[in-house]
């Protein structure tokens, strides 16, 4: 199993993804700023993941806080939380992480008044939102298998794999697998992902080590090879979901629906809970991240573009709802309409939880 994150005695163990496929190195980061600034340089990316790495970098700021009451605790805390809030702004997951965090500081703060018992509950906290979100993208894995057929060719964009959540599965990568582990013939073809590379570098990295065949093109064969007959279904991860179902995921994927969309070929988006953003009623409000124009105009140190031109570099883009056949998650597949069908999923428990 890929180890993504990992919580240790020491600290937050990573993986650091910038260095892949070329060097397989695991960071110790010691301290919560570390951890954003992990977050930050895309050390570690991907919704999930960066949830799962904010709720540790959490637990383990508030377990070095050398404040003697739960007030100085408090004012720490809040501080760490402003400082991962304003790591990466599109992956809802992040707020959702540190929410949940925030709310289990307010749980304990009322049941025990000892710093000690609510930094041991923080880090119990971020180790169970690691947990469940390895069963979470199994859940949705074995939801997803349903609608791939034995012998189908997916294809994706970006990294929605084990590298982008807790490890293991993945979200859209956890549907190929799941398929896979029902018996199915899969294969994959991974859009290489200008200009970060996460399809090139990640997505055939994890699945080759894992046996699954993969094909690599780059974003603009993806008509191409839709055109040509090659692709049964497209599978993506979300960074964020709005209400009524548009979804922002890396920058190119809605360019991907909407060729699916003109080819026949169902376009399926696949994530956990945690990423879907109810309060947003569509996906105009989400914020896109505009990242550093040097991703675009090099290649590692190598310039590429003429000195001075001007340079756009949103790292998402929104897909919207009707270019999309259904949202696979970990509580169930939505279709449309989805306003209807995505509350009902929140409303529903958890797999395995009992509800
Ligand atoms: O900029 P990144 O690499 O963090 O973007 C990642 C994506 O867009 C993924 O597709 C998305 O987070 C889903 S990950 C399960």
């Amino acid at each position: 199993m890929i180890k993504t994150i990992e919580w240790t005695d020491e600290g937050v163990r990573m993986l650091d993804q910038r260095l892949l496929p070329a060097e397989e190195k695991y960071l110790m980061l010691r301290s919560y700023e570390e951890v954003a600034e992990a977050i930050k340089k895309m050390v570690v990316r991907g919704a999930p993941a960066i949830g799962v790495s904010a709720a540790m970098g959490l637990a383990l700021g508030a377990s070095q806080s050398v404040g003697t009451s739960v007030a100085d605790l408090e004012d720490d805390f809040d501080y760490m939380c402003k400082v991962m809030s304003e790591t990466r702004p599109t992956a809802v997951n992040l707020f959702w992480a540190i929410e949940r965090m925030r709310q289990t500081f307010r749980r304990e703060q009322s049941k025990d008044t000892r710093p000690e018992a609510i930094k041991a509950c923080l880090i119990a906290e971020a180790q169970q939102i690691f947990t469940e979100d390895i069963a979470a993208n199994r859940a949705l894995g074995r939801f997803g298998a349903e609608l791939l057929a034995d012998g189908d060719t997916v294809l994706t964009h970006c990294n929605a794999g084990a590298l982008a959540t807790a490890g293991d599965y993945g979200t859209a990568l956890g549907v190929i697998r799941g398929a896979i582990d029902a018996g199915k013939r899969i294969a994959v073809i991974a859009d290489e992902t200008r200009p970060f590379l996460q399809g090139l570098r990640l997505t055939a990295w994890e699945l080759a080590k894992d046996n699954i065949p993969v094909t690599v093109i780059t974003d603009n064969m993806a008509g191409h090879v839709m055109k040509s007959g090659k692709v049964n279904a497209v599978v993506v991860g979300a960074d964020r979901i709005a209400g009524n179902g548009d979804t922002a995921n890396k920058i190119g994927t809605y360019m991907v629906a909407v060729l699916a969309r003109e080819h026949k070929i169902p376009f399926y988006v696949a994530a956990p809970i945690s990423t879907l953003d109810l309060t947003l009623k569509t996906g105009a409000a989400i914020p896109i991240e505009e990242r550093d124009p040097r991703e675009v105009t090099h290649i590692k140190e190598h310039q590429l573009a003429p000195d001075g031109v001007g340079v756009q570099n949103p790292a998402f883009d929104v897909t919207p709802n009707e270019l999309i056949a259904a949202i696979i998650t970990d509580r169930g597949v939505a279709r449309a309409p989805y306003v209807e069908s995505l509350q009902g999923l929140m409303a529903t428990s958890a797999v395995g939880s009992g509800g």
